[in-house]
């Protein structure tokens, strides 16, 4: 099992890509940290994770909040005394052109796609020997559409962090990208330009659970050899968009 008596963080895990990262990396014996500000989704997911014999813990946690952040690395911790694998996965959106939204709808992005990658990886890296993160990024950093600016910018942001952040801890840490297409989440359902059809999606909806071996993929020694770099997961959504 690749992630035996590993402990694994994943932000976001109580819903979608996160939540099936969560549950592949404990159906691999990883101790799960399942961390989200959603304490039902959190909860339930934990739920799946214990009923199917594994292990894991949930973390409420609004990952736009410092201290926030700070509890639940501490309680990863607290409980498991190290920490090897970090998922940066939470994330939020906005529907707006740039001129109608306001600097607190910018920076509510901003700090909870970019910001809270940042303390993260402040946090945890002084904790990992040999660890790897895992940053979910999209493919909106690469090909966008109009009125999700803020979003599209803090992928790109995130692309460009993990390449400086490959180079500063080697031999200690990897750190990647994982930049996933459409998703069959809520997430992607309640995109309004997903429903009035500006966001053209059809023939290339993966699986949450084909975004969890991704990304499992990438934290695992199996991509050893594998450090500052991004694996588009879109089922050739980069070709359509
Ligand atoms: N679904 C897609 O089509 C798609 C495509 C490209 C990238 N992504 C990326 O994949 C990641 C996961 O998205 P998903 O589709 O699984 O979404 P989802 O809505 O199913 O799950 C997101 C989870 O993040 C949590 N979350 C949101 N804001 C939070 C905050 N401030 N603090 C703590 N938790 C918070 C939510 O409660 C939810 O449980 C995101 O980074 C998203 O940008 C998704």
């Amino acid at each position: 099992m690749r992630f035996t008596n590993k402990v694994c963080l994943v932000t976001g895990s109580g819903s979608g890509i996160g939540r099936a990262a969560a549950l592949r990396f404990a159906s691999e014996e990883g101790k799960v940290l399942v961390i989200d500000r959603d304490e039902k989704g959190g909860q339930e997911t934990v739920d799946m994770i214990t009923q199917a014999k594994g292990t894991a813990i949930f973390s409420k946690c609004d990952v736009g909040v410092e201290q926030e952040i700070q509890a639940s690395v501490q309680l990863a911790l607290d409980r498991w005394g190290k920490i090897d694998v970090l998922v940066n996965d939470a994330a939020m959106m906005t529907f707006k052109k740039i001129i109608d939204l306001s600097v607190e709808e910018w920076d509510k992005v901003m700090t909870v796609n970019m910001r809270s990658v940042f303390l993260f990886c402040k946090f945890c890296i002084p904790h990992m020997n040999k660890g790897a993160i895992v940053n979910i990024s999209s493919v909106h950093a690469f090909e966008t559409t109009a009125n999700v600016v803020p979003y599209a910018s803090s992928k790109g942001a995130m692309e460009a962090f993990i390449r400086g952040v490959s180079l500063e801890y080697p031999g200690q840490i990897r750190i990647n990208c994982v930049a996933p297409g459409a998703v069959d989440t809520p997430m992607l359902w309640n995109n309004p330009n997903v429903k009035s059809g500006a966001e053209k999606v059809e023939g290339a909806i993966g699986k949450p659970e084909e975004l969890a071996a991704a990304i499992c993929f990438m934290a695992s020694d199996d991509a050893s050899f594998v450090n500052g770099t991004t694996l588009v997961a879109d089922g050739g959504r980069l070709d359509i968009l």
